[in-house]
């Protein structure tokens, strides 16, 4: 059977821990690392705001993916099932389950918008490939740019291509074929990142960059950009939606859920920081504003390809790759809805897979108008929390920096203060010092964390 496809009856397992890590780096990296990493740290003043982001990694991020590695294995059913599993063996409370339901409406969410940035992708395959690219100025990319968010025709057209691609692929089950393409195309993306990263090593600027991304200048960092860089840490990882729960569900049980949890962890945060070092120097290189906002990459990297010697070539393969890696994280956010109607609602998979990706798809359409015809509607405009933002950021604010963390914040509660310790020490198989640091953290320093930086931004 795919490997994420959650039959319940007839479940199996990952060939080996090799096969985890792919799916699960095909889920986390994506737009999150390529697209949002480099804009949110051009917006949030660089080296203190990437700072906070990385010990949310490696405190928050870490301890969290492993504990949804671990409710996914011990429970061995869907998210939702794998946590009443769960609380019927250990007699927890029956409103658990609830955490998974926050997961699965945080999915739809994220890929409904998800969706039209991986159509800006799709769009620009076309745009490198016929060479429109070549030798243009910062100002004429730019211009190509505002004419594609500006048109919403054309938004549709790309949003619905992606949105179709993910669809089919769920709808027939994620196949071996897919999962073999990943590890061909995940480490061709990689290497493209790095030729882009050797040609903003010749901009002159490369320097400037590095102290940019990597020396914490504290005063440009606001409680709000700690909210973000927080947010960021569980959106990047997929996590505080239950994908990492699904996908533990099929993990063998001999397998180091810490060493697989640290090395997804680590390749994704590798991605983003080559991702902003391939960015910022043809930023600073070219006057272009650091805070531009998530149009960044399509406003940098397209001129760097219009540079480079074969710049056609680099960068339509790019942006081909820049999809697979958007197209595999597109499938596991719409998955865990997908499942859930098969078994609760005992719909068919192709069913279940065209409603829940036509509502979707529907709900796109509103991000989509909110870059255009109602870039003007704020309609949370009366808080000041929300003040400035359009359909399109706040179905992003919710999601990333509200939803997730708390899904993530519940994880930690449920794992750290429910679960019973003998399970935990099973499942984890960890010698007693890496056993308490991580029990240690995921009781008190994950919850605390993020309780405070919620508090804080509440009030
Ligand atoms: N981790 C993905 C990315 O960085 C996005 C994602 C979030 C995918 C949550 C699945 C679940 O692009
Ligand atoms: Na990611």
């Amino acid at each position: 059977e795919g490997v994420m496809g959650a039959s319940t009856k007839n479940r199996g397992h990952w060939s080996s821990r090799l096969a985890f890590i792919l799916a699960a780096t095909g889920s986390a990296v994506g737009l999150g690392n390529i697209w949002k990493f480099p804009y949110i740290t051009g917006e949030n003043g660089g080296g203190a705001f990437v700072l906070v982001y990385l010990v949310c990694i490696a405190a928050i991020g870490i301890p969290i993916m492993m504990a949804e590695v671990m409710i996914g294995r011990r429970g061995e059913h869907s998210p939702v099932n794998s946590l009443r599993q769960i609380t019927r063996l250990d007699g927890l409370s029956r409103a658990w389950p609830i955490v998974g339901a926050v997961g699965v409406l945080a999915a739809f969410l994220i890929l409904s918008f998800y969706s039209v940035i991986g159509g800006w992708a799709v769009s620009y395959v076309g745009t490198a490939a016929t060479g429109q690219l070549a030798g243009k100025d910062a100002d004429a990319i730019g211009a190509i740019f505002s004419g594609l968010v500006g048109d919403p025709g054309t938004l549709l057209l790309w949003h619905t291509v992606f949105m179709a691609l993910v669809m089919v692929v769920v709808a027939r089950g994620v196949s071996a074929g897919l999962e073999k393409a990943v590890s061909i195309l995940m480490p061709a993306l990689f290497v493209l990142l790095l030729v882009v990263v050797g040609y903003a090593m010749t901009s002159g600027h490369f320097s400037d960059a590095v102290a940019f991304l990597f020396e914490p200048d504290f005063s440009k960092l606001t409680t709000k950009g700690v909210l973000i860089a927080l947010g960021h840490a569980f959106f990047t990882l997929s996590l505080g939606m239950a994908v990492m729960m699904a996908y533990g569900s099929y993990l063998p049980k001999g397998v180091s859920i810490a060493r697989t949890s640290i090395t997804v962890s680590i390749i994704d945060t590798v991605v983003a920081l080559l991702a902003g070092l391939a960015i910022f120097p043809i930023v600073f290189a070219n006057g272009l504003e650091p805070g531009a906002g998530p149009g960044l990459i399509f406003q940098t990297l397209p001129f760097a390809f219009g540079q480079m010697p074969m710049g056609s070539f680099f960068g339509t393969l790019f942006f081909i790759l820049l999809i697979f890696a958007a197209w595999t994280s597109g499938i596991s956010l719409l998955e865990p809805l997908v499942e859930w109607l098969e078994e609760q609602k005992g719909m068919n998979r192709i069913v279940s897979t065209l409603g829940a990706g036509i509502a979707c798809w529907a709900l796109g359409i509103a991000s989509i108008l909110s870059l255009n015809l109602w870039s003007d509607i704020h309609p949370l405009g009366m808080f000041a929390m929300f003040e400035g933002k359009t359909i399109f950021d706040l179905l992003d604010f919710l999601t990333a920096n509200i939803l997730l963390p708390l899904g993530g914040l519940l994880v930690a509660v449920f794992t750290g203060w429910f679960m019973s310790r003998q399970a935990l020490e099973n499942e984890l198989n960890l010698p007693a010092a890496g056993f308490n640091l991580w029990y240690n953290t995921i009781r008190f320093l994950t919850p605390v964390a993020v309780a405070i930086v919620f508090i804080y931004n509440l009030v």
